[in-house]
C-alpha cells in the first residue's frame, strides 16, 4: 500500500510559496514546447485544479515578429496559477518580454535555462546559460526589476558530466533574485536519455532557501513520492508523463492531498479526452490545430487492443470530422474497458 511518511504529508499540506504567490498544490505541470498550449492546459486543469501551469517557452526577442507568438503567450482569465516561460540571453529583451507577459496575465515569469536544442543554445539561450552564470544572473536581476511578479528559473544539473555546476549556479540564481528553481536532473548532453539524477536535486535543496522543484522521470504517483523522499524537494513537476495523459498532475495531487489513489481513467475516458483535445485544437487553431493534433492523438492511443491501427489512422487525419468519427468508434468499442 502506498503511503506518505508523516513529515512529507505535513509539508504537502502547506502551500508552495513562490515569492509572493501561494500555490495550493505541490505538483506542477511543466512547460512543453508544442504541447502546453491553452487547449492542453485546459485538459490538465480539469484534474489538477490548483496546480501551477506553464505556457510553452516563448522567445523574448521574436515576440514582436512572429505572427503565432502572441498566441503562445495567451492566457485565459480562468487559468491561474500560471507562469509564462521566456527564453533568450539578452537581459533587456527579457525584461521587456516579461512586462508583456505580466500584462497577459502571468502570475510568475519563468526563465528557460534548460532547453538543449542547438538552435537555442547556439544563440546563448536555454541550457547554454549554465555555462554563462553571470549572464544568467543578469537576466534574473533585470527581469525581477522589470516586473512585480516572482521570477523563477528552470534548468538542468549542468552542461555535461564534466561540467555539473548546478550547486554554484543555483546559489547564483537565488542571489540574483530567483524565487524558485525547477531542476531537471539531467545534463544538457543527456538530452532526455538515461535516468534523471535526483541526488543532485537533493544537494541543491540542502543549500538553497527558495523552493526547489524536482523534475525528471515523474511518470506516476509512486515516482513522485520516491522523488520527494530522495530529494526533500518542495514539489514535483510532471513532463513527458503527461503526453497523451493530462490526468497525471491531478492524480499525483489527489494522492498528495488525500493519501488515496484515484482510479485510473478507463480506455474510453482516455479516448474521450483525446476527442476533447482534438475539438479544442480545431476551435483554437483551425487547420493548423488538426495537424498538431496528430501527435497528441498518437500519444493517447497506446496500451489497448487495436491501438496500433487506430494510431496509424489518426496520424493521417485531414479534418476534425474524420478524427472525431475514428475516436467515437473506438470509444464505443472500448465502452466496457
Ligand atoms: C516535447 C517536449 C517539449 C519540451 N519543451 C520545454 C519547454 O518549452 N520549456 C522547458 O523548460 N522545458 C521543456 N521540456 C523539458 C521538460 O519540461 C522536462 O524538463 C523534461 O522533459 C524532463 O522531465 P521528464 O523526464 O519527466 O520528461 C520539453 C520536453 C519535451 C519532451
Amino acid at each position: 500500500m502506498l503511503s506518505l511518511p508523516p513529515k512529507l504529508a505535513a509539508k504537502l499540506a502547506t502551500p508552495l510559496q513562490i515569492g509572493s504567490v501561494a500555490v495550493k498544490s505541490r505538483v506542477l505541470q511543466s512547460p512543453l514546447s508544442g504541447v502546453t498550449d491553452m487547449v492542453f492546459r485546459r485538459l490538465v486543469r480539469r484534474y489538477a485544479t490548483e496546480s501551477m501551469m506553464y505556457t510553452e517557452m516563448v522567445s523574448a526577442s521574436e515576440l514582436n515578429h512572429l505572427r503565432q507568438l502572441p498566441k503562445v503567450m495567451e492566457v485565459a482569465p480562468d487559468e491561474h496559477p500560471i507562469g509564462i516561460q521566456l527564453f533568450d540571453c539578452r537581459p533587456d529583451f527579457m525584461g521587456e518580454a516579461a512586462q508583456k507577459a505580466v500584462a497577459e496575465g502571468a502570475d510568475t515569469i519563468d526563465i528557460n535555462m534548460g532547453c538543449p536544442v542547438n538552435k537555442i543554445t547556439r544563440k546563448g539561450g536555454g541550457s547554454s546559460l549554465l555555462r554563462q552564470p553571470e549572464v544568467a544572473a543578469d537576466i534574473v536581476r533585470t527581469v525581477a526589476n522589470a516586473v512585480g511578479v516572482p521570477v523563477t528559473v528552470k534548468t538542468r544539473i549542468g552542461w555535461n558530466d564534466e561540467e555539473i555546476n548546478i550547486l554554484d549556479f543555483a546559489q547564483q540564481m537565488e542571489e540574483a533574485g530567483a524565487k524558485m528553481l525547477v531542476i531537471h536532473g539531467r545534463t544538457r548532453a543527456q538530452g532526455y536519455k538515461g535516468k534523471a539524477r535526483w541526488e543532485w536535486i537533493r544537494r541543491v535543496k540542502e543549500i538553497l532557501t527558495i523552493p526547489v522543484i524536482a523534475n525528471g522521470d515523474i511518470f506516476s504517483v509512486e515516482a513522485a513520492i520516491a522523488c520527494l523522499q530522495e530529494t526533500d524537494a518542495d514539489g514535483v513537476m510532471c513532463s513527458r508523463g503527461t503526453l497523451g495523459y493530462p490526468f497525471l498532475a491531478g492524480e499525483i495531487d489527489h494522492f498528495f492531498k488525500t493519501g488515496s489513489l484515484l482510479p485510473p481513467p478507463t480506455i474510453a475516458e482516455r479516448l474521450q479526452c483525446a476527442k476533447d483535445h482534438l475539438l479544442g485544437l480545431w476551435e483554437y487553431k483551425g487547420k493548423r490545430g488538426i495537424y498538431q493534433s496528430r501527435k497528441h492523438l498518437a500519444w493517447y492511443t497506446k496500451g489497448f487492443p487495436g491501438a496500433g491501427e487506430l494510431r496509424d489512422r489518426l496520424s493521417r487525419i485531414e479534418n476534425v470530422e474524420e478524427g472525431c468519427l475514428l475516436l467515437e468508434e473506438a470509444i464505443a468499442a472500448n465502452a466496457e474497458r
